[in-house]
């Protein structure tokens, strides 16, 4: 009996396999593969850190193509949404190769409601799921050989990059072509499609990023002084490294990257529908993901509050003062706590004296201002020492 039921065992033990690595360990969708929603069919990259397939955010009953950590409890944190602004009604979606090349999302009626649109000429393709979370779109030869991450990449997900930034993803601007890379916040936590705000990074001498509500600049990070952005405090200073920002190349891109020494790291940054960026870390101690910084935070953080020749300061009433030798521009809104017109010099500078008479007024100088931003579109120049 016992010499009969070993062989059967093993044998299930092989098909369970099978099975493991059928549900598991497959990281790609090449030409033959579909994944169907109502399959509930996914793809998960190398080491099982992101899975992407079809979700429906928050109360929604729609249908969207994603990628999210897999592998952490509670809820899914979506990193990527593939038709943000066209979802799907019900369960009939796939997602495939479609016979021109491109990675598409179809609906019940083959009808294409997502595609990456690019040419891919007469060679086939394949996606892959990394273990970064970035999906990319590779050329394959017509004869499917080229096993592995050799082939051409036609698109990848990473330069179209939704309401999330992850780690080792670049994202920056070509100061010669104006091309650049945002991210857009969602309209709210059950609808993913374009919401009011989104986030860039501003290539100006000294790069910086950007928030903007609608039309308006709405919160900026300061520029960055190598190290971090001048004028944000506790972003990215958990972890060894963080943000790096590097100038433009050869080509003119500008971009910043997110990488921290210790890995895995399960970290995001996400621009959340009430227009705050947030750095949200996975804690495996408290089992559920804290976020660690988000801005704008306080009345003082949002864009030119205090107007130009203002400052703010939380502790004080009302928050706003003009810089010295500066006045409001206009006493009345000032006073309404409107204070979006700034100030005006109020005392001339020596320059600008036509008095030579020496009593009227003092040579000019400057004053040292701490826990302020500089001004925004700064300029640098380096000088050698205090004194210069
Ligand atoms: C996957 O995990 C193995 C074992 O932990 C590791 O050696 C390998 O570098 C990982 N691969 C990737 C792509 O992260
Ligand atoms: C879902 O609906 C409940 C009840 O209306 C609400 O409290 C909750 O915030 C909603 N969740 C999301 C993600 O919108
Ligand atoms: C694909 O790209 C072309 C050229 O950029 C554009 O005109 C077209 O609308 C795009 N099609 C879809 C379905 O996004
Ligand atoms: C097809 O792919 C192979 C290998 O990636 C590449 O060498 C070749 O140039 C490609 N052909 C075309 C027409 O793109
Ligand atoms: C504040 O003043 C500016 C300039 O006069 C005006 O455009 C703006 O509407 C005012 N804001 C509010 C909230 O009243
Ligand atoms: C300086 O002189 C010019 C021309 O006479 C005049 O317009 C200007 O108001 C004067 N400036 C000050 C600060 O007195």
């Amino acid at each position: 009996m016992d010499i009969k039921k070993t062989p059967l065992s093993f044998f299930l033990l092989i098909i369970l396999f099978f099975i493991h690595n059928f549900c598991f360990a497959i990281d790609t969708i090449s030409s033959a593969e579909v994944i169907r929603d109502s399959d509930s069919d996914t793809i998960t990259s190398l080491n099982e850190t992101f899975k992407l397939g079809f979700f429906s955010p928050g109360n929604s009953s729609n249908r969207y193509v994603g990628i999210w950590f897999s592998t952490l409890p509670g809820d899914i944190a979506i990193v990527w949404v593939a038709n943000r602004d066209n979802p799907l009604a019900d369960s009939s979606g796939v997602l495939r190769i479609s016979s021109d090349g491109n990675l598409v999302v179809l609906d019940g009626r083959q009808k294409v409601v997502w595609t990456t649109n690019v040419s891919v000429g007469t060679n086939s393709s394949r996606a892959e799921l990394m273990e970064s979370g970035n999906l990319v779109l590779r050329e394959v030869d017509s004869r499917g050989s080229n096993v592995g991450n050799t082939g051409r990449i036609l698109w990848q997900s990473f330069e179209h990059p939704t309401h999330t930034l992850l780690q080792d993803m670049k994202f920056g601007a070509n100061v010669r072509t104006g091309e650049k890379e945002i991210i857009t916040s969602w309209k709210t936590d059950s609808d993913p499609s374009e919401g009011r705000f989104h986030m860039e990074l501003e290539p100006l001498n000294i790069p910086q990023f950007v928030l903007w509500s609608g039309s308006q600049r709405h919160w900026r990070s300061g520029p960055w002084g190598g190290n971090t952005f001048l004028g944000v405090e506790g972003m990215s200073n958990l972890f060894l490294n963080g943000f790096s920002v590097n100038r433009a190349d050869q080509e003119g891109y500008v971009f910043a990257l997110l990488s921290y020494v210790k890995k895995p790291l399960f970290v995001r940054y996400v621009l959340n529908s009430i227009g705050r960026i947030a750095e949200t870390r996975f804690d495996e101690g408290e089992n559920r993901w804290v976020e660690d910084w988000s801005a704008p935070l306080t009345q003082c953080d949002f864009y030119g509050k205090c107007g130009s020749f203002g400052f703010c300061n939380l502790l004080s009433s009302p928050i706003c003062s003009c810089l010295k030798g500066y006045e409001p521009k206009s006493i009345e809104e000032w006073n309404n706590g409107n204070w979006s017109s700034g100030c005006f010099r109020s005392s001339p500078l020596q320059c600008e004296r036509n008095n030579t008479n020496s009593d009227e007024g003092k040579d000019d100088g400057f004053l040292k201002h701490e826990k302020m931003k500089v001004p925004d579109f700064v300029n640098s120049e380096r000088a050698p020492d205090m004194e210069e």
